[in-house]
């Protein structure tokens, strides 16, 4: 995939979620942790034109080598939402600070909310806890760094939350993982409520019976 700044996936990877994300042919998208914005340039450009596009990231430290190259990347986003027709709130800041909370709370609900910011145990927790109740009836989250093991020497628990969170059993979740050794993604579907779908379906059901009767 072709993608002007760097992108911190694995390239099949993020192809195939990516198909997941066209698919559902969003209108409005959240991503916590964008960094360069290589995965934000693909929610822009697969979000509905006239659609919205919420970044919540917290800026590298100065004293990062990889400062300068992102903050010139982050001068691309804007050009990039309107090459796209969406809009894009551009936010830096800390997703489990309550301001960015509201804020994002602001446009809720989402299509889709991609998570790839504080990896610890904690943040990506956190995360969930405050940023599921924003997915829509029929939406989807997206979790990056799933497959990482529980103990690894970067303290990444995102593997360790997926895990644990699919262990519940009360989520329907898929993912998307690379064997060996890539970095995975994890999906969490959230359902429609059922007696809407249900009274949907009854009615179709009469219609066909009223049909069937009139014969
Ligand atoms: C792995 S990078 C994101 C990579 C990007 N999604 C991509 O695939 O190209 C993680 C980003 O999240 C940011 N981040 C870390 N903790 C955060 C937090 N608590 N809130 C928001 N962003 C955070 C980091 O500074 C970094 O910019």
């Amino acid at each position: 995939m072709n993608t002007p700044v760097p992108v911190l996936q694995n390239e099949d990877e993020l192809e195939r979620v990516y198909q997941v994300f066209l698919d559902r042919k969003p209108t409005k998208t959240l991503e916590i942790g964008s960094m360069y914005g290589g995965t934000l340039y693909h929610w822009l450009n697969g979000t509905k034109p006239g659609g919205l596009v919420v970044s919540v990231d917290l800026m590298i430290p100065q004293s990062d080598p990889r400062y300068q190259q992102v903050a010139e990347s982050r001068q691309l986003w804007q050009g990039w939402a309107e090459v796209a027709r969406v809009e894009l709130s551009q936010n830096d800041g800390d997703s489990h600070d309550p301001l960015l909370i509201n804020l994002a709370e602001h446009y809720a609900p989402y299509d889709v909310i991609f998570i790839d910011g504080d990896h610890s145990l904690r943040g990506v927790t956190a995360d969930f806890e405050n940023y599921w109740p924003m997915v829509k009836p029929g939406g989807l989250m997206i979790f990056h760094d799933i497959s990482c093991p529980d103990v690894n020497e970067y303290q990444i628990g995102s593997g360790t939350f997926w895990r644990e969170l699919v262990s519940k059993g009360v989520y329907v979740t898929s993912s998307i993982e690379n064997t060996p050794a890539a970095w995975g993604f994890g999906l969490i579907f959230k359902p429609e409520p059922i007696s809407e779908k249900f009274g949907a379906d009854v009615k179709a059901v009469e219609r066909r019976t009223k049909k069937g009767k009139s014969k």
